[in-house]
């Protein structure tokens, strides 16, 4: 892959497809063409499209005169809503299916599910809004559009566009079903129209990732109607177009796709074009990034339609922001040919250019183009089981709570008497249900034992009936179990007895009349029930068997604990976590014989807890804080769970012998790395790039994922240590809290932090901040990048940042990164990991960003670093040859 990629260019960094003829892609693309052919064929019915007309009466539908599309009313793929007309006096202006609306006065989400689609297959998905004063209040109001988890888009509407708007997404959804919400934001009542859903060709609109997200697609040189289904198989809107500056073209003759062209924009929308009005101008097309997009897809259609004499020829370059970026072009007599980007572009700013060439009698021509922006859509949705058995549960209960879309995602939305666990690299589960007081009937589900990663099930002052199920107690995580107040009989299984004794599960059965304790249960005796009437009588009993049991049980104990962490991971690591007495570490490190490395806080070991490797790091003992709250905090420290932090595992604390032990990172710390001269160890850019990704996402969690946030106060490049993959990992954080320094009494502190990576602001203030951190993650981004100490070691002591600003200053980059990595780097993502460096770096902290806005900007510099991989494989000389012919 390194070698891959060295041989690319800045000038190439966009890559291209063209659909030219290979004699292997021919054969292979003959069969989906045969395909796309039949589909062509069945006007009658309309093959993967769901349509929704919504707010028509359940029940009804009809077939829209014109695309011959049937529209059916929306009312079973949603609970809530109201069903609303536009005004009178617009509707004959306006086709049938914008009549209708569903409008949600209710809830802050709504959402339609729309079932039956197929996971892993491409879909067009459209959302069409027309408010025509619906409401008689003459008042566009504004909401969120959102896809499953995600944020789809905001529907804002102008008066310009009177009222009206379309939002299209391509989009491959995992599963079998969909979730559209629509998300009310205190800016009037959300309302939708029509919700449409439309099967695509997995082998068009290809990303390296992401979903595209429609801004733009023009027809070229038609100037009065748009079209859609049965012109264009898909059913994709294509828009009139033109401006002054240009001369429309047209054809009455058909136009076909070129052989394998996949695309097949219609032929009507092909059957128009245009061409500069001046003869020797080009063909312009630029656009503005908007705030909320990242980077854009292109698809340019061309077709010749105009039968060129012996004398006449038509071809042309195209530039992209003022560089070659293909070409020449000959489109081909009344064939459809498609130029696309094969990755997403990037940048501030974006201007096309179709310039005749030298030899060409004729201008430029363009017949249609698509724009689309993409869209990341990397929240993902609650494990699928959980939403499975929560959704018979919803159901058997009749549950009338506001439980719409997916249960836990996003965070910000999930369901009513629901809590559920995020990490970042699983998707979400559901932890904790709550149905207390929620006039449940019947017996207990047993759907509720499907929530595997159950830790508290809260079903008090109910009115089940039935027994407890014994399927509760094969929940694994559950710890709290309240089934108080309702009319449940017969005995409580043994095994949820057990776990309340060993404490691991704190169950609650009171006021249920019938029910009576394990096994023992005679029938219809009331003589027990007094005993478990309170859960202090239940406690009780449990206590008499927890003392005879003790001994057997130790071990259990051990494992139920770890059960109540949320992520289990690290399950050999997890199952060692605890404390440690001083007199078990010599033989946990050996004596104490192999130093990893030492720092501010102390000296490093290597150790075994059984067959699990770890590192024992004793604190130096001058300014521990006291024990209680140093026992607090790395009680706290240890709940702090993230891929790219080191995972604490266990302590010792016994008088002054203050010990963390750590997971062991096998490939030691950055530092190391980056002055390492052997070359088969020195970095690769890319390495070097995930490297800085994963340290800032360790540091975001920290920022941002803990509350309180954790400052780290000790960013750099000793503290970022890798393991066997060179996965990196933040350590030492936390340190700042169990070495208080500014409430403390002591001026004097025993970490300031590291010379070259402390935040100046910081010496001045004195106030220790998130950003004091950024700081610090810039001067080890600019060593990333640079492969130089923070401070050179020179009598001037120049800090790295003003080295490298001084020799930006001079323009040229290429001597800013380290001289050991490969010389053909990928020089986009350079600058920019560059330019976010520098701006960490900032000497005033409010300019520096937030370390989220770091991960998002380090990611986008990962993408560009990764995408030319694929350029290279592609020849660009040879695709764009016989186009030229
Ligand atoms: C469940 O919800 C009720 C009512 O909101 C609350 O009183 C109770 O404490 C909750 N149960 C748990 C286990 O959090």
């Amino acid at each position: 892959m390194g070698s891959a990629r060295e041989v690319v260019s800045v000038s190439e960094a966009w890559v291209f497809f063209i659909l030219a003829i290979s004699i292997f892609d021919n054969t292979k693309l003959a069969a989906g063409n045969d395909h796309q052919h039949s589909g062509r064929k069945l006007s009658d019915g309309t093959p993967g499209f769901i349509t929704l007309d919504c707010g028509l009466p359940a029940n009804s539908s009809y077939t829209e005169k014109t695309s011959g599309i049937n529209y059916i009313s929306d009312a079973t793929f949603i609970d809530t809503g109201l069903s609303r007309s536009i005004s009178p006096e617009i509707k004959d202006t306006k086709k049938r299916y914008l009549w209708h609306l569903r409008s949600f006065p209710e809830g802050i989400r709504n959402c339609y599910t729309i079932n039956n689609i197929t996971g892993g297959s491409k879909y067009l998905i459209r959302a069409v809004f027309f408010y025509g004063n619906y409401d008689s209040e003459d008042k566009l109001p504004e909401f969120d559009l959102h896809l499953g988890a995600n944020m789809w888009d905001t529907v804002k509407f102008s008066v310009a566009a009177k009222g009206e708007v379309w939002k299209e997404l391509i989009h491959v959804p995992s599963l079998n079903y969909i979730h559209v919400c629509l998300v009310n934001k205190n800016l009037g009542t959300p309302f939708i129209s029509t919700l449409e859903l439309r099967e695509l060709n997995s082998d068009t609109y290809k990303t390296t990732s992401g979903s595209l997200a429609l801004r733009q697609r023009y027809d070229f040189g038609n100037t009065d109607q748009f079209y859609r289904y049965d012109d264009d198989v898909y059913d994709r809107l294509w828009w009139p177009y033109n401006t002054r500056a240009w001369t429309e073209l047209s054809t009455n003759l058909t136009i076909e796709p070129q052989d394998y062209n996949n695309y097949t924009a219609p032929s009507i929308v092909m059957s128009t074009a245009v061409t500069p009005k001046d003869d020797s101008a080009p063909i312009e097309l630029s656009w503005e990034k908007e705030d909320d997009e990242s980077g854009y897809y292109l698809y340019m259609h061309f077709a010749e339609i105009l039968k060129l004499e012996a004398n006449q020829s038509r071809s042309f370059n195209i530039t992209f922001n003022g560089k070659y970026w293909i070409g020449p072009l000959v489109p081909k007599y009344l064939s459809e040919n498609t130029i696309f980007t094969q990755s997403a572009l990037t940048g501030g700013k974006y201007a096309f250019s179709l310039l005749k060439t030298e030899g060409s009698t004729l201008p430029p021509i363009i017949n249609a183009l698509e724009l689309y922006s993409v869209r990341y859509f990397s929240q993902s949705e609650t494990q699928e089981e959980d939403v499975d058995a929560i959704t018979k549960i919803k159901s058997v209960y009749r549950i009338k709570r506001n439980w719409q879309g997916d249960p836990c995602a996003p965070k910000e939305y999930f369901w009513e008497g629901l809590n559920c666990s995020y990490d970042d690299s699983n998707p979400p589960r559901i932890i904790s249900l709550n149905l207390s007081s929620s006039g449940l009937t019947g017996a207990i589900s047993a759907d509720i034992s499907n929530l595997m990663m159950l830790q508290i099930l809260d079903l008090s002052n109910n009115s089940l009936n039935g027994s407890v199920l014994y399927s509760l107690s094969q929940l694994p995580h559950l710890r709290v179990l309240n089934l108080e107040r309702n009319q449940l009989a017969g005995s409580i299984p043994i095994q949820l007895i057990e776990r309340s004794n060993d404490r691991s599960l704190s169950l609650s059965v009171g006021d249920n009349p019938n029910l009576c304790g394990a096994a023992s249960c005679k029938k219809k005796n009331n003589i027990i029930v007094p005993i478990l009437a309170s859960v202090v009588g239940l406690l009780m009993l449990s206590l008499i068997c927890a003392v005879v049991l003790w001994g057997l049980r130790r071990r259990k104990k051990q494992t139920a604990s770890a059960y109540t962490k949320s992520n289990i991971q690290h399950v050999s690591l997890e199952s060692i976590q605890r404390q440690f007495t001083y007199s078990e570490l010599p033989r946990i490190t050996n004596n104490f014989s192999r130093i990893l490395g030492k720092g501010g806080f102390g000296t490093v070991y290597h150790g075994c807890i059984d067959d699990t490797q770890v590192a024992v790091k004793m604190l130096s003992q001058s300014s521990v804080q006291g024990y209680q709250q140093y026992q607090s905090e790395v009680k706290l420290l240890m709940r702090v769970h993230h891929r790219n932090l080191t995972t604490l595992v266990g302590y010792c604390c016994e008088g002054t012998n203050m010990g963390l032990i750590y997971e062991y990172m096998a490939k030691g710390d950055l530092e190391a790395h980056l002055s390492d001269d052997e070359k088969a160890n020195i970095l690769t850019w890319e390495q070097r790039l995930l490297i800085a990704t994963d340290a800032a996402q360790g540091l975001e969690y920290l920022h941002h994922g803990c509350k309180p946030p954790i400052v780290h106060r000790d960013v750099k490049c000793t503290n970022i240590l890798l393991n066997e993959t060179l996965q990196a990992k933040l350590a030492d954080f936390g340190m700042s809290k169990i070495f208080p320094t500014d409430c403390g009494s002591h001026v004097t502190t025993v970490v300031a932090g590291t010379p070259g990576y402390v935040d100046p602001e910081y010496y001045i203030s004195n106030r220790l901040t998130e950003k004091t951190d950024v700081y610090s993650f810039g001067v080890v981004l600019l060593k990333i990048i640079t492969g130089r100490p923070a401070i050179e070691r020179t009598h001037d002591m120049t800090h790295i940042s003003q080295w490298v600003s001084s020799i930006l200053s001079k323009g040229d980059i290429r001597n800013i990164v380290d001289p050991r990595m490969p010389r053909n780097l990928d020089f986009n993502s350079v600058w920019k990991a560059v330019e976010i460096a520098m701006l960490c770096v900032s000497t005033t902290s409010a300019r520096r960003p937030n370390m989220s806005q770091v991960v998002v900007e380090l990611k986008e510099c990962l993408e560009t670093e990764i995408d030319p991989i694929e350029m290279v494989n592609m020849d660009l000389k040879t695709e764009v040859n016989p186009i030229a012919r």
